[in-house]
């Protein structure tokens, strides 16, 4: 378990959650204040999407339990692998995974190089790195593209192999930020299906950040929303409904209905955003 803490002497029991954020602020720099006071608890093998206005401050939650960011005050708590290690794995990160909105992949480098890239940074041998990555691969659809380079990949593809690049070490929990926005419907929908499909197969902890009404509803269990900036917990939204879900909880009267709830939630948030 990572502890990070800075002004609060508030403790949080971690018990059973995976992310616990308290009285979390975030003031860049250049004197923006992005967040807070933010509170979030995340269960272990919770699907949660944040879900709120452009500059509201959903990257930097990202950011802050990734440790690529330092609160202002408040306490990040992230629960970090609890049983052994695997071999060479030395980064002090490696129990988060991160997808980015860009699949930001070396373009010079196969499928399997830029998904092997974790592990060589944390010192895996290259030929145990070579088979995790295959293995990773193979769990988003793309065994049969390792050797293929990323100019030979549709958008949908380069984003499972950003999802594998972020699979390989075997996180505990993973971070999507917007991972889907930039492709066409059905693929967005396609991932959507895989993604649930891998989530209940390996039981991650998931914090998923979109701007899609429909999509946080019909992933999530459980939808945050944020106020405008600075960010705050507007509303917090449990989606129950029969698992797993599938096309026929897209087109149910229960799906339309949480969504409008997530819709009216949110309509707030951007009112008050100050328009450009
Ligand atoms: N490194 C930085 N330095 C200064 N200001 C920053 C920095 N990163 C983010 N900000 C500011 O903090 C606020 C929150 O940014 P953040 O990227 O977290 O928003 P977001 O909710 O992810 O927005 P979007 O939906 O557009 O991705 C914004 O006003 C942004 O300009
Ligand atoms: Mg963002």
């Amino acid at each position: 378990m990572v502890e990070r803490r800075t002004s609060s002497t508030v403790e949080a029991s971690l018990t059973g959650l995976a992310v616990s954020l308290r009285g979390v602020t975030k003031t860049y720099d250049n004197g923006v204040m992005a967040l807070g006071p933010f509170d979030l608890a995340v269960r272990k093998g919770e699907f949660i999407s944040l879900l709120g206005p452009s500059g509201c401050g959903k990257s930097t939650v990202l950011r802050l339990i990734a440790e690529l960011s330092a609160p202002s005050s408040g306490t990040v708590r992230v629960a970090r692998h609890e049983g052994v290690p695997q071999p060479g794995q030395v980064l002090p990160g490696h129990g988060i995974g991160f997808v980015f909105q860009e699949p930001t992949l070396m373009p010079w480098a196969s499928v399997r190089e830029n998904v092997r890239l974790p592990l060589r940074l944390g010192g895996v041998p290259k030929a145990e790195g070579r088979a995790r990555a295959d293995a990773a691969l193979a769990s988003v659809g793309l065994a049969d593209f390792a050797d293929a380079f990323p100019r030979e990949l549709s958008g949908g593809m380069k984003m499972r192999v950003s999802l594998a690049r972020a699979l390989v070490t075997n996180p505990d929990i993973l971070l999507m930020d917007e991972p889907f926005a930039a492709l066409d419907e059905i693929t967005r929908f396609r991932l959507n299906n895989d993604l649930l499909a891998l989530w209940r197969r390996l039981r991650k902890t998931v914090i998923f950040v979109t701007h899609s009404v429909f999509e946080s509803v019909y992933l999530s269990q459980r939808v945050v929303v944020m106020t405008a900036r600075p960010g705050r917990i507007e509303a917090d939204i449990r989606i129950e409904t029969v698992e797993p879900r599938g096309e026929e909880f897209r087109t149910s009267a229960a799906y339309s209905d949480y969504c409008r709830r997530v819709s009216a939630a949110l309509a707030p948030s951007y009112s008050e955003q100050s328009t450009l």
